[in-house]
């Protein structure tokens, strides 16, 4: 069995499909792990996947790479509080927000905070989704090591974390603002008639048709002169192809 093969019974297996992820990161990555456990070829490994959850969920977490942070990115945040985030707010006092492949919370809480900060006498709500469950868990637990609040502003830390031990905890009041849920951004519906949509080093792994087919549906979702706000290396070149336009380094606003 080949890799194309092996990923085609793993969509009809699992739902998930690697195709629309970049071949040589998502090849080696699955290789590396299967050598890792000691299993020779693809179609021994499949069988295994298909009996063993343990080694099936051990699959999936290795295949989506979870790393995030409070803040991620400072400067990228001091213009979202500074600059764009005013302008949403003066077009819609009560904007909705989605945080796209949100891993375990750390950027769908920042926003929480910012927005928090930012409105009066109206209660932000936040929808953060992301293919992986066990991440999902760990964000709406909320407990987070010290390293990744290494970058949050010490008025943030102090006012909406409470320390447990070693750890911080995300205070109750702003995890309520946050609503996760599970969601692929490759196969499942989207919600429409966002102000800001945040969708940071989730797509460095997808090939450029699928990232190029989940900006356009990004544009559909967001209102007009809604914001797609994206990672560091994620530029859009062709911005105005997607019917986008840059409005400052890592931010788009849809064009009507
Ligand atoms: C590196 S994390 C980014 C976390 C956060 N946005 C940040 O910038 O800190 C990438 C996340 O993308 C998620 N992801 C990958 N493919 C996805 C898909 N098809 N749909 C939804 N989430 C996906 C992974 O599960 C992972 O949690």
């Amino acid at each position: 069995m080949d890799y194309e093969l092996f990923i085609k019974k793993v969509n009809e297996f699992i739902g998930i499909d690697l195709t629309n992820y970049k071949r040589p990161q998502m090849e080696r990555r699955i290789t590396s792990l299967m050598r890792a456990h000691g299993f020779q070829n693809y179609s021994e490994y499949l069988e295994v996947l298909k009996k063993e959850p343990n080694q099936l969920e051990k699959f999936l977490n290795h295949l989506t790479i979870n790393v995030s942070e409070f803040y991620r990115n400072p400067n990228q945040w001091d213009v979202l509080a500074q600059k764009i985030l005013p302008e949403i707010l003066r077009r819609n006092p009560r904007p909705k927000t989605w945080s796209a492949g949100c891993a375990t919370g750390e950027e769908s809480y920042t926003l929480a905070m910012l927005l928090r900060e930012a409105t009066t006498g109206f209660f932000p709500r936040i929808l953060a989704t992301d293919i992986d469950e066990k991440a999902l868990a760990k964000a709406k637990a909320g407990i987070y090591q010290e390293k990744a609040v290494e970058h949050l502003p010490p008025y943030y830390v102090k006012k909406y974390l409470t320390k447990v031990g070693d750890a911080y905890q995300v205070i109750d009041d702003l995890k309520k603002l946050v609503n996760f849920q599970k969601h692929d951004l490759l196969k499942d519906p989207f919600d429409t008639n966002f102000d800001l949509i945040l969708c940071r080093n989730v797509v460095i792994y997808f090939t450029n048709e699928a990232k190029d087919a989940l900006y356009r549906r990004f544009r559909e979702a967001l209102r007009p002169g809604g914001i797609l706000f994206t990672g560091s290396t994620e530029q859009i070149f062709q911005a105005s192809q997607l019917g986008m336009k840059a409005i400052s380094l890592f931010f788009y606003q849809r064009k009507d």
